[in-house]
């Protein structure tokens, strides 16, 4: 419900005045016009009734969130679908995503580990400190992972940061340190499996995507409450933060391509979220691996192997 007359005009100026309706209309006339057609909308709406509905389970907002009634809330999903509503926020802000800087064993080609920044990833964490500087956000909170890459990368800005477990690269249990070749060498039927479905494939006494985007529902709930933050984070982290922000499907989740120092600035705005990616010009290796074409458990190592990025 929403009766606010500055909160409808916001509304229209940012949702309604680009739609292809009022292409080459004047501002004041097109604001005009869809105040009238509010008012034809308002001839046939019937909202709920809070007395002849009131056997009925729904949540009302008014005014984006100025208050809210909960009529009849029953069972987990529902409770959690009013807790999420009571959560969200539409005051303007942005969400910067970045992985850290190049690690040693990034250089290396090697997946997982704890190590620290490689002299490159260093000259990342002192140039992302300067990007920040440069976009001027007012109250920035930063966030990193438990794992030094991520510290040593939030160092670097100079700023108060809150280390998040749950913000911790994907696990990759018995794989953990080794290069993709590694894995292929060693457990080459475990690497076509998780070829075939990588969203649901896990790792032995170790993690899968599906359980990142459980692991990281408490950050994402608090994303959702905060305004600007910086989230420090790792590949299938940001993989993960990614598709929920931009509407991604478990199929392509792991295959978006986060790159090492590139941020990603998201604006949530209506009906989406925009996306700048900024490169701040500080080279390091490319650690995506792109799904092969051969996905049998019976394929050669060479088509096991076709798309693995170069490394030292
Ligand atoms: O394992 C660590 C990587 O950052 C995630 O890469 O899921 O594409 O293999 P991957």
């Amino acid at each position: 419900m929403c009766n606010d007359p500055d909160i409808i005009a916001e509304n229209i100026q940012q949702v309604k005045l680009g739609s292809p309706d009022y292409a080459d209309r004047d501002t004041e006339e097109a604001m005009q016009d869809f105040i009238q057609r509010i008012g034809c909308y308002e001839a046939t709406y019937v909202p709920i009734d809070d007395k002849t509905d009131r056997r009925l389970s729904y949540i009302k907002i008014f005014n984006v969130g100025s208050r809210y009634l909960v009529n009849r809330v029953q069972g987990h999903i529902q409770s959690r679908i009013v807790y999420y509503l009571m959560n969200i926020h539409v005051t303007p802000r942005s969400i910067y995503l970045t992985r850290h800087g190049e690690s040693e064993l990034n250089l290396l080609g090697r997946i997982g580990g704890d190590s620290g920044l490689s002299p490159r990833g260093q000259r990342y964490a002192q140039a992302l400190a300067g990007f920040i500087e440069g976009q001027n956000i007012s109250d920035l909170k930063v966030w990193t992972s438990h794992m030094k890459r991520t510290i040593q990368t939030a160092e670097a800005l100079g700023a108060q940061y809150e280390q998040w477990k749950a913000l911790n690269e994907i696990d990759a249990g018995v794989c953990e340190e080794l290069t993709y070749e590694a894995i292929q060498e060693n457990f080459p039927e475990e690497f076509a499996l998780r070829d075939q479905d990588k969203f649901r494939y896990r790792y032995p006494k170790g993690e899968s995507y599906e359980d990142m985007v459980h692991r990281l529902e408490p950050v994402i709930m608090e994303l959702e409450r905060q305004e600007n933050v910086l989230v420090v984070c790792h590949q299938a982290v940001m993989r993960c933060l990614l598709a929920y922000f931009l509407d991604k499907s478990s199929g392509d989740l792991p295959y978006l391509r986060c790159p090492l120092h590139t941020v990603l600035k998201l604006t949530p705005q209506a009906y989406g979220c925009k996306v700048e990616p900024f490169f701040l010009n500080v080279e390091a290796v490319n650690t995506h691996r792109d799904r092969p074409a051969n996905v049998d458990v019976s394929r050669e190592p060479a088509d096991a192997l076709q798309t693995v990025p170069d490394h030292i």
